[in-house]
């Protein structure tokens, strides 16, 4: 994708208030319901599609899940949350289960838009039903967890139809503080961009575990720990702030050394548990990127930092969102927690991000209601590549560049099929 494309297909997600009518700029349709169908159940999933129902017109009517227990538990949860809402309990017809529910998903008439909160290695397989389907699509982060996969999602992109509106879930882009930053630092705040840093230090995540799991059930239910399931800690967690420097760079990084490992972990998987890697985007400019996720002993913090010839640029997910310099700027209601920040393991974030993905939902649904349509696939491919691209260069431990990446064409297979939880 080259820089014209990428600020084209970029600013729809990256400032999709700015796109809007003025008439829709600042609210949304309230009175056409859009049919929601949350595909994988599980704290993600449950979180945003809750969230939708509670800050737009979408209405959970469909659920799918690969496990009976999460489906019910889907059920559950989205019957008392309608029925507080006076909306109607989910039609036990539009509740789906097994290896095959994400199809029979997309098949069923009686849904507008899939929300797809299933592990990571499944994104793009899901993503390419739902636009086939010729619903709208609300698909997490990452598109892809190998270059062969974001591939894939790059010719999917090509078919998403006029009529469609396709979001991924980098609602840090949408949270108002940062919407407001990025704002100044697009307009030229910073003069011409040196240097910027970034870290995503977060705790351990918890066992998953479930009577009578087989191994290939463990490793589903513990995809996070799991390379080809999660794409590792930097494509799968870290990529919110990856994805917040190329979007305010409006580039991708050329080229990347890291070093990182597993060195404290000790539970199942293979994923690292600290990354640093050194970016290089056009004009030389250089992004230094740390992050750890370990330890249960609290303290989280995740942020980036931006420095220019005439000013520099603070986004903490918690404490003073700021630019200091010619053209000094701070948001008035930044919050900070005493501890530095509050994990969520849910995306649910409090402090600058409180309201990122209610805004990134009402900014979508106005999409899908008023247009004009979003379709967010290249600009996912172009984060998740770039977070691939500091994976390679920490695994081969050398310097890789982006023309290396791609002609690498490095895949991960499941090993096994999903047949065995028909
Ligand atoms: N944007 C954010 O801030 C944010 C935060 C957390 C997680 N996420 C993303 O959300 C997604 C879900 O994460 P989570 O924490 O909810 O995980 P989870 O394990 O809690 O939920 C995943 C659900 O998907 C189901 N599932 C697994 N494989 C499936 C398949 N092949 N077909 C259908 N269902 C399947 C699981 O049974 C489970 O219910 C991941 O992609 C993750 O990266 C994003």
């Amino acid at each position: 994708m080259n820089r014209r494309q990428f600020v084209k297909t970029g600013s729809a997600a990256a400032s999709g208030l700015l796109l809007l009518k003025p008439s829709t700029a600042f609210g949304y349709s309230a009175n056409s319901a859009v049919r929601l169908g949350l595909l994988g159940c599980g704290n993600r999933g449950t979180s945003v599609a809750s969230s939708f129902s509670n800050s737009t017109s979408a209405q959970v009517v469909a659920l799918a899940d690969l496990f009976p227990d999460k489906l019910d538990a889907g059920r559950d949860h989205f019957n008392k949350l309608n029925a507080g809402l006076g909306r109607s309990a989910i039609d036990p017809k539009l509740t789906f289960h097994g290896p095959h529910a994400f199809e029979q998903l997309a098949a069923s008439p009686d849904v507008d838009l899939i929300q797809i909160s299933t592990p990571p290695f499944f994104h793009v397989q899901h993503l390419e039903a739902a636009v086939a389907s010729g619903k709208h699509v609300y698909c997490e982060k990452p598109v892809g967890i190998d270059v062969k996969q974001a591939r894939q999602a790059l010719e999917i992109a090509k078919r998403v139809q006029p009529t469609q509106s396709v979001d991924v879930g980098f609602q840090c882009r949408n949270a108002p503080p940062f919407a407001a930053a990025a704002e100044r630092i697009k307009a030229g705040a910073l003069g011409k961009i040196a240097a910027v840093t970034g870290n995503y230090y977060a705790p351990a995540s918890t066992e998953k575990t479930h009577p009578g799991a087989s191994p290939d059930e463990y490793r589903l239910r513990n995809w996070l720990w799991d390379r080809a399931l999660s794409g590792d800690i930097l494509v799968e967690q870290n990529i919110h702030i990856i994805d917040l420097c190329n979007w305010l760079l409006a580039a991708h990084p050329l080229k990347a050394t890291a070093t990182g490992g597993r060195n404290v972990l000790t539970h199942y998987g293979n994923c690292w548990d600290n990354y640093q890697v050194h970016f290089t985007y056009p004009d030389d400019v250089h992004f230094s990127f740390a992050s750890t996720q370990f330890g249960s002993y609290g303290g989280f913090d995740a942020g980036l930092h931006l420095f220019g010839s005439t000013g520099s640029a603070a986004l903490p997910y918690s404490g003073a969102v700021q630019i200091l310099g010619a053209q000094a700027w701070a948001w008035q209601n930044s919050t900070a927690s005493s501890t530095g920040g509050t994990f969520a393991a849910n995306g649910a974030f409090s402090d600058n991000l409180a309201f990122a993905d209610r805004d990134k939902e009402r900014t979508f649904i106005d999409s899908i209601v008023s247009g004009p349509k979003h379709n967010q696939i290249a600009a996912g491919v172009e984060t998740a590549l770039s977070c691939m691209l500091g994976r390679m260069a920490g695994y081969l431990q050398r310097e890789v560049t982006w023309e290396d990446l791609l002609a690498h064409g490095e895949t991960y297979d499941l090993g096994f099929s999903l047949d065995q939880f028909a």
